[in-house]
């Protein structure tokens, strides 16, 4: 079942300029976009002031950090989107913000700067859903027709989505434990590799045999599009242990077979469930079928490659979204806000900071909230 809100206002016809702003983990964001209706947007600024020094002795984002990093910093992201776009205030037709799911503190910053600008100058304010963002990314970068089948894989998400429209989205399933940046970023650091994980177990995985340790592919064998990272991180853990119990410690070869094969494993994983995701998205029988992915574990040249590869056999056609969009960014908030004004989306509605707030309300509730916030 997916959730279908009710459009109450009449579809924006003129061009627009809309301000969007990001505050939700660790990426304190603001970017400016312009779309003139039937033409493709432009993306006049994209400012990421990212936070990962503040957090980088702590193990994970510390959500009491990163709000206060959003309170000082959200205006000067704003003041550098407006004036890398050439804008003032004044240009404006609209403010999107995120409004969640994620680390309340962080949320509540960005909701209140957007409430105070809106206000101040009498604008349309747009509460967007941190993944619906994700989600219409492709729409931004090309010039992808609904529905299409979405895989969100960052440290914080992991789900697979059919974006029905700018406000339809249904859940097909996720992960019920840890989203595989998550993953990554912690088999990096219990071999004693640095963060962010995922750069750095790929490269150590190109001189690994992926077939030397028999890692677990957790819910493989089970039915739908539900998935499990934590017990491949944790067999990792063991093989480590073992190893270092062996020999006492761990040789180059072997730090590279294990991150061949926990990477192969996470890839195996996402390709079996994304057959499944394909069958469930086929089957609303789209006239130009698509798989998109977003979300930093993208820029995995493995997985990349073997998504890629499933999508064409299937003939579905594959779309990974340049890395600088697929990430946490505020381009996509302001275009998922454009989205919803050229939709005729309710914008009228009290905007509230939700912690939790899943794109698809029908669907099963999402397990888990990572080191990264909320799953949904
Ligand atoms: O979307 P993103 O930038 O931010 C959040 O999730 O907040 O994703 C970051 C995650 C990190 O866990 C990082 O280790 C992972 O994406 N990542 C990768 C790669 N590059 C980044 N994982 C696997 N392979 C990569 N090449
Ligand atoms: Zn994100």
């Amino acid at each position: 079942m997916s959730h279908t809100p009710q459009p109450s206002a009449s579809p924006v016809a003129g061009p627009l300029t809309v301000l969007g702003i990001e505050s939700s983990c660790d990426d304190t964001a603001a970017a400016v976009l312009r779309h003139d209706a039937g033409g493709r947007p432009e993306i006049l600024s994209n400012v990421v002031l990212g936070q990962a020094a503040l957090h980088a002795g702590f193990g994970g984002v510390v959500p009491e950090i990163a709000a206060r990093a959003h309170a000082e910093r959200l205006d000067h992201a704003v003041e550098g989107a407006l004036d890398q776009a050439g804008v003032t205030l004044d240009a404006l037709d609209a403010v999107a913000v995120t409004a969640g799911p994620g680390l309340i503190g962080g949320v509540l910053s960005g909701v209140m700067l957007a409430r105070g600008l809106a206000t101040a100058r009498g604008l349309p304010l747009i509460g967007v859903n941190h993944l619906a963002g994700h989600a219409l990314t492709p729409r931004l970068t090309d010039d992808v027709a609904f529905p299409y089948l979405m895989l969100l894989v960052s440290g914080g998400h992991c789900q697979f989505l059919i974006v029905h429209g700018a406000d339809r989205f249904t859940r097909l399933g996720g992960t019920i434990d840890d989203a595989p940046g998550e993953a990554f970023d912690k088999v990096a650091k219990l071999l004693g590799l640095p963060q962010p994980g995922g750069p750095a177990v790929e490269a150590e995985a190109r001189a690994g045999d992926p077939h030397r340790f028999a890692l677990p592919r957790p819910l493989a064998d089970r039915a739908g599009c539900d998935m499990s990272f934590s017990g491949l991180k944790t067999a990792v853990l063991r093989a480590r242990d073992r190893l270092v119990a062996d020999q006492g410690g761990l040789h180059a070869q072997d730090r590279a077979d294990l991150c061949a094969g926990f990477q192969a494993a996470v890839a195996d994983i996402l390709v079996r469930k994304t057959g499944a995701a394909l069958a469930l998205y086929r089957a609303e029988a789209p006239c130009a079928p698509l798989i998109a992915v977003a979300g930093g574990v993208a820029a995995n040249g493995v997985l990349r490659a073997r998504l890629a590869a499933q999508a064409e056999a299937a003939g579905v056609a594959f779309l990974a979204p340049p890395l600088a969009l697929c990430t946490d960014n505020a381009a996509m908030i302001a275009w998922a806000g454009i989205e919803r004004m050229r939709a005729g989306a309710a914008l009228d509605a009290p905007l509230v900071a939700r912690p939790r707030w899943p794109l698809d309300e029908g669907a099963a509730p999402m397990l888990g909230s990572g080191k990264r916030g909320v799953k949904a």
